[in-house]
């Protein structure tokens, strides 16, 4: 018997062995409801097979399996049955339409509660702001209970069923996640599931001296043990601690902490841990969350002698939350967050693991592209790197909270002549304003002397010349700045893939140092794009003489024209050979609509051939869509700097 056969057979018989024993414990409410119970235990018989096989991976060896597996199933009936009924008619909606966010129609926007609105009742009035911008994905940054002082903007989590009580209660969160549905805006929130804060109930069980918990985590007696796992690992804060590892004096053990020390990594090698995250997974479902963000997720296993990113094990534990999310509450997917090698960061993109990805290496090599003026190491690195499988979808971004990394691949930039470690110095330099010439206002985050390494803080006005064209008074300059950033933002929404755009980039938001004089915050310089949100500018919408205007009213645009365009609907893209190092163009479509979109990287105007556009499909007069201006075929095209064109080239229809 080869294993596949083994494995659907001891599925099959642990599944007939446990169910009737819990079918008979939930009785009382099952009798209630044999239709909608019916249609849970399809999708338990279509998941089991698969849940198992990973379960079995990961804890199979274990003495205590099959109570690992009753305890899991009870936890799929239990919080199903405790999942809301209008959630429940959210699932069935979802189970007929399962590529929901693939629509044209996504388009999101993430933001911090504290900072646009003070709390959550905040937030509830200014859903008309967010719906005037378009949005129908919206990403709050973490707001769950966390320790004063420092919490790594809410990344420490004390307590994932309690909001943080500045922003307000659970009982919000839960109307506020309703309010949104009712207006086809999806609530998307992070599940933080690699590590807790240390002031979580089970850190605090394991500082006392609790065994059970402390095998909650990953502690070490043993310094020689510490040291050789030490030896693998990159250092992700390295300005604020050398090192993944935190002595703690309670416990006499060292814990290890990927991030900050008070952030302490789970040990999901312990079944109990596994268990858990997935009942807060699950209670997370049931509060109306549609996009769940896998925080850090390359992190959540580790293996002796290896950087302990990535390892398979880290697949097999989000397939399996996967297939338990697509039991009890199929209208909820998973979104990505792996800020890692480009072919790392493809592989947790999967209709089994996570439906969508941030999109890192495109978001870098924008940047890239902007500071070098060429397009060659963007277009030779998506020729081969875009594609997803069916059923998934990139989320491009600009900016985020985070810092901006040049995780793009050394080899891909060899092969088109550009030495990937000195270009990553010339990056840095160019964004944080040192290369000569530059327009950019960034500013370093985490340098580490061991390496050179050095990631980039700043909003994307300050790092695309606007901060620097502002002060000096410059008009060409604003003008350039203010093109640069809406060429970004016409790529982003129009090359595939869910726009997310981060709060205050639609008025065009410069970098905030006032981090520097809070005491919280002045090491960590992601605060500079982190910024309370300006009413001010939204009040100024109406005067439409302002930039904040000309930005937000092109944005609104964008995203209108996105929902419009069916080309635009959620699919791949083909590159275009433009034979200008200069212009980056690639093809939308589908059958309906078929668009060439072409992006001026450089200042100067540039030249596309006749031929080459002919070679793109434009064989006759087509329409620009975003002047609505003809344009002829035959004749070669111009493109003023930082211009951007979508030529609709569809065929006779
Ligand atoms: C993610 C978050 C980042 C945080 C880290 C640790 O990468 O985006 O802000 O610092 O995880 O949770
Ligand atoms: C690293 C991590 C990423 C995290 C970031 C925070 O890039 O890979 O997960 O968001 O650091 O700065």
């Amino acid at each position: 018997m080869d294993r596949n056969e083994w494995l659907s057979g001891a599925a099959r018989s642990s599944l007939s062995r446990l169910l009737p024993r819990l079918e008979k414990t939930y009785a009382p409410e099952l009798v209630e409801m044999p239709v909608q119970w019916n249609h849970f235990k399809n999708r338990l018989n279509r998941e089991w097979e698969r849940l198992f096989n990973y379960l079995q991976q990961l804890y199979g060896w274990q003495y205590d399996f099959f109570y690992t597996l009753e305890l899991i199933l009870d936890l799929l009936i239990r919080y199903w049955l405790k999942r809301p009924a209008s959630l429940r008619q959210l699932d069935e909606q979802r189970e007929a339409d399962p590529y929901w966010y693939l629509s044209e129609d996504m388009v999101g926007v993430v933001l911090y509660v504290d900072l646009f609105s003070n709390n959550l009742a905040g937030l509830h009035d200014h859903i008309p702001y967010i719906e005037q911008l378009g949005v129908t994905y919206l990403h709050l940054m973490p707001l769950f209970s966390v320790p004063r002082g420092e919490n790594d903007g809410g990344y420490a989590v004390s307590d994932y069923r309690a909001t943080n009580p500045d922003l307000g209660t659970m009982e919000e969160l839960f109307e506020l996640a309703s309010a949104l549905r009712e207006r086809n805006i999806s609530l998307v929130l992070d599940f933080v599931f690699n590590h807790t804060s240390d002031e979580h109930r089970w850190a605090q069980k394991a500082k006392d001296g609790d065994p059970e918990f402390m095998n909650y985590y990953l502690t070490f007696t043993d310094p020689v043990l510490v040291d050789r796992f030490q030896e693998h690992l990159r250092d992700i804060f390295p300005t604020v601690r050398k090192g993944s590892f935190t002595w703690n004096p309670a416990m006499q053990r060292w814990v290890w902490t990927t991030f900050n020390s008070y952030q302490w990594d789970l040990n999901y090698g312990n079944p109990a841990v596994f268990r858990d995250m997935a009942e807060e997974m699950l209670f997370l479902a049931n509060q109306g969350i549609e996009v769940l963000r896998l925080d850090a997720l390359a992190f959540i296993w580790k293996r002796l002698g290896t950087d302990c990113e990535n390892q398979p094990e880290a697949h097999i534990i989000i397939r399996a939350f996967n297939a338990m999310a697509r039991i009890v509450a199929p209208a909820m997917i998973f979104k990505s967050e792996a800020i890692v090698h480009p072919d790392e960061v493809i592989k947790y993109v999967h209709p089994q693991e996570c439906q969508l990805s941030y999109n890192p290496l495109l978001m870098a090599l924008l940047w890239e592209a902007l500071a070098t003026r060429e397009v060659k190491l963007l277009v030779h690195s998506m020729r081969h790197r875009e594609r997803l499988p069916y059923g998934c979808s990139w989320v491009n971004y600009l900016r985020c909270h985070d810092d901006i990394g040049w995780t793009f691949d050394d080899n891909d930039a060899r092969q088109v002549g550009i030495d990937p470690q000195g270009h990553r110095k010339f990056l840095n330099d160019f964004y944080t304003g040192k290369f000569p010439g530059s327009f950019a206002r960034g500013v370093p985050f985490q340098f580490n002397p061991d390496t050179g390494d050095l990631r980039i803080s700043g909003t994307l006005s300050s790092l695309a010349g606007l901060e620097e064209a502002l002060e000096r008074k410059d008009n060409t300059m604003i003008e350039r700045a203010v093109r640069r950033i809406n060429m970004l933002r016409s790529i982003q929404v129009s090359i595939g893939g869910i726009p997310l755009l981060y709060a205050g980039d639609e008025y065009g938001a410069l970098n905030d140092y006032t981090y520097l004089s809070d005491p919280v915050k002045v090491n960590d310089s992601r605060w500079v794009h982190r910024s309370r949100k300006r009413w001010k500018a939204a009040d100024d919408l109406t005067d439409t003489e302002t930039i904040e205007w000309r930005f937000y009213h092109e944005m609104v645009k964008l995203f209108q024209l996105r929902k419009s365009t069916p080309a635009l609907r959620n699919g791949g893209m083909e590159l275009v050979d433009t034979a200008n190092p200069h212009l980056f163009a690639y093809i939308r479509g589908n059958r309906e609509q078929r668009l060439l979109i072409i992006n001026n990287f450089s200042e100067f105007t540039q030249i596309i051939s006749a031929d080459k556009l002919a070679e793109a499909g434009m064989t006759r007069d087509a329409l620009e869509v975003l002047t609505q201006k003809m344009f002829p075929a035959g004749e070669d095209l111009e493109l003023q700097g930082y211009r951007y064109m979508w030529i609709d080239i569809s065929g006779p229809s």
